[in-house]
């Protein structure tokens, strides 16, 4: 059997640049359906986002138990991480930092490129070749999109070929954000049949917002979906995004018009101004996002088995008042992320079937 990382070496940067995104995926996902590294949302499929759930379950009702977080904790306690996030972040790195300590990955971090070796004018590519010197594991966020791809692809072409993970690229891709949105939303329609059929509406910087770009492609793999994206007009969602739904055959609407999408929705994924994206006009300023603020008077126009979710970080998209509401599902979502990165890691290194059978065996015991 060809390794993804053979066939990664073997094709020039160029190549893999140029190719579609769904044929880009096969290079970093594993024949037996796993990934060797998480880049794009485009590798995941149905049957793997049921799996990755199921196991983030798995290893959350684990992690319940000191036993059972000795276990966790000794599944990849030979393994180190090292996350490199030139780009502010609070909720991905430390839920990747916790999804590694869960499972004993020993953490190593990079934050600012001015205390590193960058600043004397390193390439990025010695950098990258640098970390691999002294981990198992890249878990980066970059400004720029493809970064972590290019790690990928470089280190393929190294002697120590190693998973990377991107924690977010440029305006492009979350892929780790997206499929704990999956996350959320499976565990949110549970009881009422699954993602199937429902509408999920996003408000917000479609245009600029990756985990937008990222989660709208994921749900590609649900049957009968309907998408609306409402924002301002200068914000709306891209024409990639619209293209890629219509070849997938996803119905959807685009419009301005919050309350009468909120009333239809079963979920509703807000999210806030990419205004890092300004040119040194601040454009964004001048659009007037005043109007998609979801407020207590929104609660009562929700349906009552709607939910809604937001990314974080929060501005005025979401009034706090909101945040008792059992339908206001963010702060779990966030601590979801925890656990799908650590399914994620775990995924990585073949350590999903020993944490399922441990969870198996507990539940008969
Ligand atoms: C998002 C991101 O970085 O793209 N944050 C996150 O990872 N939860 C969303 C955002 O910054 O608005």
């Amino acid at each position: 059997m060809t390794k993804v990382t053979d066939r990664l070496a073997d094709i020039p940067w160029a190549a893999l640049q140029a190719m579609p995104l769904e044929q880009k995926a096969t290079f970093f996902n594993r024949a037996d359906g796993g990934e060797e590294h998480v880049l794009i949302a485009q590798q995941f499929g149905r049957a793997r986002l049921e799996a990755i759930g199921r196991l983030a379950t798995c290893i959350r009702r684990i992690a319940k138990q000191r036993e059972g977080m000795r276990f966790l904790r000794g599944r990849l306690n030979h393994l180190r991480a090292m996350l490199y996030f030139t780009q502010p972040s609070s909720r991905t790195f430390l839920s990747f930092r916790s999804a590694c300590a869960t499972l004993g990955v020993d953490c190593s971090e990079i934050r600012d490129t001015s205390t590193s070796s960058e600043v004397k004018g390193e390439t990025q590519d010695d950098s990258v070749r640098t970390f691999s010197s002294y981990c198992d594991l890249i878990i980066m966020r970059t400004p720029a999109g493809g970064q972590a791809e290019r790690t990928a692809w470089l280190l393929a072409h190294s002697d120590r070929p190693l998973p990377v993970l991107n924690a977010g690229s440029g305006k492009d891709q979350h892929p780790t954000q997206a499929v704990l949105d999956i996350y959320t939303l499976q565990r949110s329609f549970e009881d009422r049949g699954g993602i199937d059929g429902k509408c999920i509406v996003f408000v917000g910087d479609l245009l600029r917002g990756r985990t937008v770009r990222s989660l709208a492609y994921l749900l590609t793999n649900y049957r009968d979906m309907e998408l609306m994206f409402v924002a301002p007009e200068e914000l709306q969602i891209g024409d990639d995004i619209l293209a890629m739904l219509d070849a997938a055959s996803v119905r959807y609407t685009r419009s301005d018009d919050f309350d009468a999408a909120v009333a239809q929705a079963d979920a509703v994924y807000m999210t806030r101004v990419q205004d890092e994206w300004d040119s040194a006009d601040h454009e964004s300023r001048r659009i007037d996002v005043s109007r998609f603020f979801f407020t207590p008077r929104h609660l009562n126009i929700l349906p009552a088995t709607g939910v809604l979710l937001h990314p974080f970080p929060r501005r005025h998209e979401i009034d706090v008042a909101v945040d008792h509401d059992p339908r206001a599902v963010y702060w779990r979502q966030m601590r979801n992320g925890m656990w799908v990165r650590a399914a994620l890691v775990a995924g990585l290194f073949h350590a999903a079937d020993e944490i399922e059978a441990y969870a198996r065996d507990r539940e008969q015991a």
